[in-house]
């Protein structure tokens, strides 16, 4: 589903230039469940950003199911991700002055075939919360109505950038729970960021990037349920 190849992304700031990545080549096969682990600065985020038609790459290609994404114009890629993904930050992309149900919507809007809000509610935990804001819910609940946002259009892809990281272990747990069933429930397929080498477990295959390069690339033949790990 998703092919990368030979692809070099580098940063330009005056003089200075930057090589976050240096060739980077891989498959990544449609309803995967991708952890990517690597030290900070070894170019996670600029590969997610990459295979999210968020920006381009200095050289080689980045397709999803055939479509060559590097190749597409701002317009074109904005499309595609409407279309296509979903996105999961850190500091929950969630609007403060609107209400739960109210988040959700942006994130039906201009989907040919949305989940309708009660659906993508009770896919992440948080029915019976339409009415309540952002400032009412607790960091994990607030970054499952994050979720709840990016999966109500149905994407194909969820990307998502240390969804975790600024949540305790239950609280992580919870969300990781809602992420993993959402991978085996509806197919789709999940990139998921983190430092936490833990959750190498839970992934059906792991990427570790160092200094911008692919270290290794792996499969795991029994993934492990999040309640199973510990942190
Ligand atoms: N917009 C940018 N302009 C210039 N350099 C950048 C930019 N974004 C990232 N970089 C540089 O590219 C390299 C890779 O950054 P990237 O954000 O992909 O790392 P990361 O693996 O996600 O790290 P972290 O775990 O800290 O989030 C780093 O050296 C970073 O400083
Ligand atoms: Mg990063």
């Amino acid at each position: 589903m998703i092919d990368l190849r030979g692809v070099i992304k580098s940063y330009k700031q005056g003089d200075v230039t930057t090589q976050a990545l240096r060739g980077v080549d891989a498959h990544i096969p449609k309803q995967s469940f991708l952890i990517v682990l690597g030290p900070s600065g070894s170019g996670k985020s600029t590969l997610l950003n990459l295979m999210g038609a968020l920006d381009l790459p200095t050289e080689g290609t980045v397709s999803v199911n055939d479509a060559i994404i590097s190749e597409m114009g701002s317009k074109t890629r904005s499309q595609f991700r409407r279309k296509h993904v979903g996105f999961v930050f850190q500091d929950y992309n969630v609007l403060n002055t609107l209400s739960v149900k109210e988040n959700i919507e942006l994130g039906q809007y201009l989907s040919k075939r949305p989940m309708s809000i009660d659906e993508a509610l009770r896919a992440v935990g948080l029915s019976g919360y339409e009415t309540r804001y952002p400032y009412e819910l607790s960091g994990g609940e607030r970054q499952r109505l994050s979720i709840a946002r990016a999966i109500v259009k149905r994407p194909d892809i969820l990307f998502c950038d240390e969804p975790t990281g600024s949540l305790d272990e239950t609280l992580a747990k919870d969300v990781l729970s809602v992420i993993q069933s959402l991978n085996e429930t509806y197919g789709t397929t999940v990139i998921l960021i983190t430092h936490n080498e833990a959750l190498r477990h839970i992934g059906s295959h792991v990427m570790r990037l160092k200094s911008g390069h692919i270290d290794s690339f792996t499969k795991n033949h029994e993934p492990k349920s999040i309640k199973d790990i510990t942190f």
